[in-house]
């Protein structure tokens, strides 16, 4: 597959996780990179363990929040001074709503999530496109990641499954509107992945008794599907690197024709 070497890469949400295994995927292959997340120890750890010093990429890091304009500012600025223009934007932050219902979902929870998972990814979107479009050579690239909550309805809550359904969406509008500016647009959608979202998310609601473990009315979440079993015996689901590997093919130059295309990485949870 073609390599990222010397690509300049916006990456919302490249601290932990998914995100995190993109970041240090793409670094090591030389790319020029923006990353924008609100988890500055996260981050900071990541350069540590990975290595992600002294080539052969870059990486300048933009603490702050995504859903405050000043800081995606910021990151459009630095790309825009740096670089001129960009080659791809990755959009991957996302939070969970603890697979809270409808009834339950108060307009703060869903105000938070529908924030970072929607309405910063289309302002991000929109303001990066200047930076995208009329692209030399094969096209420049759109990745958002969303979730098989975008195709189906039972895998988190209420707020969760909305703003998923929201980005594919989005992302096929993008596909469709700048494909004669040279953009592509596409989502992975990726099924359960071994990360600390859900932890994240107890820790910011910690008063919110959402989860279940006696399976009761607020605990909806139909059960991922996996792959097998590890040695230990335990569910083998996805990882962070398997997203990263999809990402990283749909920004390839052999997936210049892919456009409004969502890639499932999900064990086969939404075929079955
Ligand atoms: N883990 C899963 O099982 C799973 C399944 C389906 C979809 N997803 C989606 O995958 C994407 C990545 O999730 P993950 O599992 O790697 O989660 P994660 O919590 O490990 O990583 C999410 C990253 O987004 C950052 N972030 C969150 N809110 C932010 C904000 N307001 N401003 C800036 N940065 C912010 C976090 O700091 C973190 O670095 C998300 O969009 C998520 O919805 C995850």
């Amino acid at each position: 597959m073609s390599t990222n070497e010397g690509r300049n890469i916006l990456v919302v949400g490249g601290a932990c996780g998914m995100g995190a295994a993109t970041v240090t995927a793409l670094y090591k292959q030389g790319a020029n990179l923006v990353v924008l997340d609100l988890n500055e120890e996260a981050m900071e750890e990541l350069i540590e363990d990975e290595g992600l010093e002294g080539g052969p990429g870059t990486l300048h890091f933009v603490p702050g929040d995504v859903n405050d304009a000043s800081v995606r500012q910021a990151a459009i600025d630095y790309a825009t001074q740096e670089f001129g223009k960009l080659d791809a934007l990755l959009y991957i932050a996302g939070v969970l709503d603890l697979m809270c219902p409808a009834h339950k979902t108060d307009d703060e929870l869903y105000d938070y999530v529908m924030d970072v998972n929607v309405n910063s990814c289309f302002r991000m979107c929109r303001d990066c496109l200047p930076l995208l479009w009329d692209h030399e050579g094969l096209p420049a690239s759109i990745v958002i990641v969303g979730s098989v909550g975008g195709e189906i309805g039972s895998s988190a809550g209420a707020a969760y499954i909305t703003s998923k359904h929201a980005v594919l969406g989005l992302a096929r509008n993008l596909a469709h509107s700048y494909r004669f500016r040279n953009v592509r647009t596409n989502v992975v959608n990726p099924g359960a992945c071994v990360t600390d979202i859900l932890g994240n998310a107890m820790e910011k609601w910690p008063d919110r008794e959402i989860m279940d473990e006696e399976g009761n009315e607020l605990y909806n979440v139909r059960g991922a599907v996996a792959l097998g079993l590890d040695a230990d015996g335990n569910n083998l689901t996805g990882f962070p690197e398997d997203i990263a590997n999809a990402i990283l093919y749909l920004i390839s130059d052999e997936a210049h024709y892919v456009n409004g295309a969502v890639l499932d990485v999900d064990g086969g949870w939404t075929a079955f």
